[in-house]
Order: C-alpha cells, then sequence, then structure tokens
C-alpha cells in the first residue's frame, strides 16, 4: 500500500536539530522550488522543507521540465548559507541521496558529474540549487531534490531510456518516508560539517563515476569532448581534450562515452 505523506508523518520522530523540523506539505503543486523560494523570501526558519506528493510543473536544470508523478519524493530545502558554502550544496545534496537510497533499499548507487543519482548508469534522482545573491551576500539557497520512487519509467516514453525508480529496481511500491527522513538527517549532518568542504569534497569526487571517462559535455550550443580528468574544489570539471590542453566546465550536461 501506498505511504501518506503529511507534515507530521514525517517531523515524527524526525533525529535532526532543524531540517525538517518545520514541514509544509503539498497533495499538489507546480513546483517546490517556486514554493520553497516564496517561503525564503518570507524568512521561513532555516531548515524550512516543502515537500508536494505531485508536481505540475517540476524544475529540472538547464530550463528542463521534471516529471514529478504521484508516489515521488519532490522537495526543496530552505538554507541560509555563507556564498562560499554554495557550491558544496549540490555535492552534499547528491551524497545525502545517495546514502539515504543505499541505506533504506539496499540499492547500490552512482554519482555522475554535476549532480545526477544513478542506479545501474539511469537517473533515478536529480538535485537543483537555486539562490538569490545581493551583492557579495547570498539572501537564502534552495535546495531541490526529487527522487524517482514509485514512477513506472515505461508510463513516460521519453524516461524510458534514461531513468528508473527505486519501485522498479526492486519490483513493488517503495516507502518514501524512512528514505525522506534519512535524507534530511544526512543532509543536516553533512551541512553542520560545513565550512569543513573537505569532508563534502572528497567522498562527492570518489563516488564520480564520470572521472576517467570519456565524455562529451554540452554548455549552451558548445560540446566539449575530452576525458573527464578531476574535479576542483568548487566543484567544477577539469577536462583533458585530445590536444592535450586542459578545460575547466564550471556547468553544462554531461553525456558518458564508451
Ligand atoms: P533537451 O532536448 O534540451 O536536452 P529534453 O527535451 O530532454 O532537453 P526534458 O524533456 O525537459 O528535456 O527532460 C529533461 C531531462 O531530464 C531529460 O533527459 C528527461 O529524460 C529527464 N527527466 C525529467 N524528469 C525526470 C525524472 N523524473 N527522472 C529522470 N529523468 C528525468
Ligand atoms: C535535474 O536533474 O535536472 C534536477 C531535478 C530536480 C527536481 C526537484 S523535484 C523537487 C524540486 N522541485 C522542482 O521543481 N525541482 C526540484
Amino acid at each position: 500500500m501506498r505511504d501518506s505523506l503529511s507534515s507530521a508523518s514525517i517531523t515524527d520522530g524526525l533525529r535532526t536539530r532543524f531540517i525538517g523540523q518545520r514541514v509544509i506539505y503539498y497533495p499538489r503543486l507546480a513546483s517546490t522550488m517556486t514554493a520553497a523560494k516564496q517561503e525564503a523570501q518570507r524568512g521561513a526558519t532555516e531548515g524550512t522543507v516543502v515537500i508536494a506528493d505531485e508536481q505540475t510543473a517540476g524544475r529540472g536544470r538547464m530550463k528542463r521540465s521534471w516529471l514529478s508523478p504521484k508516489g515521488n519524493i519532490a522537495l526543496s530545502i530552505i538554507l541560509y548559507p555563507t556564498i562560499t558554502s554554495l557550491p558544496y550544496l549540490i555535492m552534499l545534496a547528491s551524497l545525502a541521496v545517495a546514502d539515504a537510497i543505499e541505506a533504506v533499499t539496499g540499492l547500490k548507487t552512482q554519482l555522475k558529474w554535476p549532480n545526477d543519482v544513478l542506479i545501474n548508469g539511469r537517473k533515478v534522482g536529480g538535485i537543483l540549487i537555486e539562490g538569490e545573491v545581493r551583492g557579495r551576500k547570498l539572501d537564502y539557497a534552495i535546495i531541490g531534490i526529487g527522487v524517482n520512487t514509485n514512477l513506472n519509467p515505461s508510463h513516460f516514453a521519453e524516461l524510458l531510456p534514461v531513468a528508473t525508480s527505486l519501485g522498479d529496481e526492486l519490483g513493488g511500491e517503495i516507502s518514501r518516508l524512512a528514505i525522506i527522513q534519512r535524507l534530511l538527517v544526512k543532509v543536516e549532518r553533512l551541512y553542520l560539517a560545513l565550512p569543513s568542504a573537505e569532508t563534502i569534497y572528497g567522498p562527492w569526487r570518489d563516488r564520480l563515476v564520470t572521472l576517467g571517462r570519456q565524455v562529451e559535455v554540452s554548455w549552451g550550443r558548445t560540446r566539449y569532448q575530452g576525458i573527464a580528468e578531476s574535479v576542483a574544489l568548487d566543484g567544477s570539471l577539469l577536462l583533458r581534450h585530445p590536444d592535450g590542453s586542459l578545460s575547466r566546465v564550471v556547468a553544462g550536461d554531461v553525456s558518458l562515452r564508451g
């Protein structure tokens, strides 16, 4: 039977200090990012979580849409970090998603630069960071997390070749509550470890399946090819081109080759 989400079911017994101690739950919402942004602009307490059972206009990176039907996990966490912590939010969120999936389901995950969580090479989770910078100060940051829990990829032609879900991998209905709670605990633990970025950067780098692989990176209309050599402390990808030169890719979309 499908679990039922509510603010109380998430906060009950949640072992965090502040992340997820306030949960705003919607059965149906355009995007938790938009609602979280409005909450942040009104000064919501740090760690407030906006969660929806179903999103009708979920957003992905690079202005893409994110399919988020009923039964998936779609949530946004409001934070007020320093601007120097911003690059680490992607890393910590990716690690937390991977950890929560592995701890609760036993499935093995991989991370693909910059922020995809994969199972057997297919995308099971995505992370979107949005924030507002004023001058040299960050007003707020929002970590958006989508995990395909009970989505059936075969119902969505465009997802079938690239996506998977926990339910599909395990062959049954997945309870979201344990995953959400573990995820919030892990995000808080890693967030509190900042600004010691090494505790986040090292484990993130070590889990990237992208490194050492021949990749194609697209950024707008530009495409670069090369070997993904390493990632810098700020999360950017260092790409070795066939002519031996090295470039740094700050954002973009990576396809793994071969
Ligand atoms: P473009 O053609 O510009 O590369 P697109 O048409 O593939 O973009 P969308 O259809 O908006 O863009 O989808 C964005 C990407 O994210 C696609 O690769 C899509 O398969 C993927 N995507 C969307 N929702 C999910 C989801 N729930 N799980 C996994 N992947 C998803
Ligand atoms: C990506 O891989 O492109 C990022 C996907 C992020 C999806 C999540 S679901 C919760 C939050 N609300 C949104 O509209 N997007 C993020």
